[in-house]
């Protein structure tokens, strides 16, 4: 397994490679890996003659007093866990090799960012849909992998490629739960103790709502009223968002069908959280 941290060199390796007649798959990060990580680099290494794993904590999808300064890091442990998923080559540059000064040029994907995560991270898509861009340009992938823990993120990812024409195929995965049922995430090691265990009260809520729209709930505001009562009464939970929304257009809906996700975003301390889940699939 290479380790590249070169724009240039990274450039060069992957074209390459491709002019080798190799297939490129690709799975962007932030690093400080999991299950998750590493559910999306296993379906990768399936998919391409050559894994790539970008490592790279993007501060433009960071906002103004969010944690990109307490975001874990460790580039180490995570070299051992790519090693046993069968990386060929990790890419982590660095800020100023990705954005050089001078640098002035961003991606916008509208509507879709408009609510949810976009609306309580201002800014934060244009950084994803840019870095992701300038990383798919880097590393010429023909297949990418994402997960659907960040439901928002995969469904503007899709609009950007489509939209833009790139020539990369998108695959999304499931999400990776511990086995008490909290969505794997980077951002948990930040829980204290106390927060950890009320932070259960997440995908439990998930399951509870599933649990009443199979069982015959279909209105929309009931659920999230039963959803924020009980997240509500944790005493370390400050929601940040709690929606139901159509799978494809992210806009809220009232009534349940099988296109309805309820996601949700919400503060343990610092440390905000998200999960989602179909309510009748
Ligand atoms: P990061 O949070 O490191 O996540 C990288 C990829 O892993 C994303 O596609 C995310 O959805 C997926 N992932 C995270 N937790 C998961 C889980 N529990 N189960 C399944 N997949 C999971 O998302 C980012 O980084 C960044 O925004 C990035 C796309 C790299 C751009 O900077």
């Amino acid at each position: 397994m290479d380790l590249i941290t070169s724009v240039s060199e990274m450039r060069h390796r992957c074209l390459t490679e491709r002019q080798a007649g190799k297939t490129i798959s690709f799975v962007p990060t932030m690093g400080y890996l999991h299950q998750g990580h590493v559910s999306l680099l296993e379906a990768g290494r399936k998919r391409g003659d050559l894994l790539v794993l970008s490592i790279f904590v993007n501060p433009t999808q960071f906002g103004q007093g969010e944690d990109f300064e307490v975001y874990p890091r460790d580039l180490a442990q995570d070299s051992v866990l790519a090693e046993q998923a069968g990386v060929d080559i990790i890419f982590a540059p660095d800020a100023r090799q990705m954005y050089p000064s001078g640098y002035a040029t961003y991606v916008d994907v509208e509507r879709l960012t408009e609510t949810l995560c976009g609306a309580s991270r201002a800014g934060h898509f244009r950084g994803v849909c840019t870095v992701v861009n300038k990383l798919f340009n880097i590393v010429q992938p023909q297949v990418s992998l994402f997960g659907c823990k960040d439901f928002q993120q995969l469904a503007v990812i899709r609009q950007m490629v489509a939209d833009l024409n790139m020539p990369v195929e998108i695959i999304g995965l499931p999400i990776v739960r511990e086995k008490d049922g909290l969505a794997m995430s980077s951002r948990n090691v930040n829980l204290n103790p106390k927060q950890r265990q009320q932070a259960l009260i997440l995908s439990s809520v998930l399951r509870q709502c599933a649990e009443q729209a199979r069982a015959g709930e279909r209105d929309a505001l009931a659920l999230i009223d039963f959803a924020r009562q009980q997240i509500e009464f944790r005493s370390e939970a400050r929601i940040d968002y709690l929606q139901i929304c159509n799978q494809t257009t992210l806009q809220d809906v009232t009534l349940i069908d099988e296109q309805a996700v309820m996601l949700l975003a919400v503060f343990f301390g610092q440390t905000r959280l998200i999960d989602n889940g179909y309510l009748l699939q």
